[in-house]
């Protein structure tokens, strides 16, 4: 654990840089498998690779009691109908949770309880708080016109699980309809861009 004295950081909400920790960043191209729309995710992809979001990650220390957070920064952008969005997980520690603070931009948590399948969008912008329990597969898209900025704090020994998600993505998606975001189940959107294309 870092002196008491080092333990304050700076937080950059236009660039969603912490100063002293590392970033990282994911690209179009690593989210292949994350968008439902295959064929828009291709066309986009043909046109260029740009970064969709970055972590800028605070580890102090790495023992259960301990907190982590990140600075999380997600671009605005659409692949078809479905807004920009993170890979997503639940944590490898099934019963860690999570507090999400909004900072800037306009963005919706997707939540999905993996023991129940109840699923659903909750706001995250400036003022909103979301509080992500245990056992909870949790992915942001930004629904707004600029960056989405937002905090996660999460116990030290959560642990990422993102293989769960890759395996069968979520169960829902959060997609423009009539100029508004809606939670549709993934099934039911596929079925419809399919019969969309056949027509
Ligand atoms: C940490 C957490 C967030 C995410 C961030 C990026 O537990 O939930 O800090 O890490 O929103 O999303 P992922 O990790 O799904 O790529
Ligand atoms: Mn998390």
């Amino acid at each position: 654990m870092p002196a008491l004295s080092d333990l304050s950081f700076r937080v950059d909400l236009s660039s969603g840089t912490i100063a002293g920790a590392p970033t990282m960043v994911r690209k179009l191209s690593d989210l292949a498998g994350s968008f439902a729309d295959r064929r828009a995710l291709d066309a986009a992809l043909h046109k260029g690779d740009p970064t969709v979001y970055s972590v800028a990650s605070v580890q102090p220390a790495d023992d259960a009691g301990q907190l982590h957070y990140g600075l999380g920064r997600l671009m605005p952008g659409k692949i078809g109908d479905e807004y920009f969005l993170t890979k997503g997980h639940v944590h490898r520690r099934r019963e860690a949770a999570e507090v999400y603070i909004g900072l800037k931009g306009r963005g919706l948590l997707l939540l999905e309880n993996l023991e129940t399948g109840a699923a659903a969008m909750l706001e995250l912008s400036q003022q909103s708080v979301v509080y992500v329990p245990s056992a909870t597969a949790h992915r942001t898209v930004n629904i707004g016109s600029e960056p989405l900025v937002y905090i996660g704090v999460y116990p030290a020994d959560a642990g990422h699980d993102y293989e769960t998600i890759a395996k069968e993505n979520f169960h829902h998606v959060i997609v423009e309809r009539n100029g508004a975001p809606a939670l549709i189940a993934r099934k039911k959107y596929l079925e419809e861009l399919n019969r969309m294309r056949e027509e």
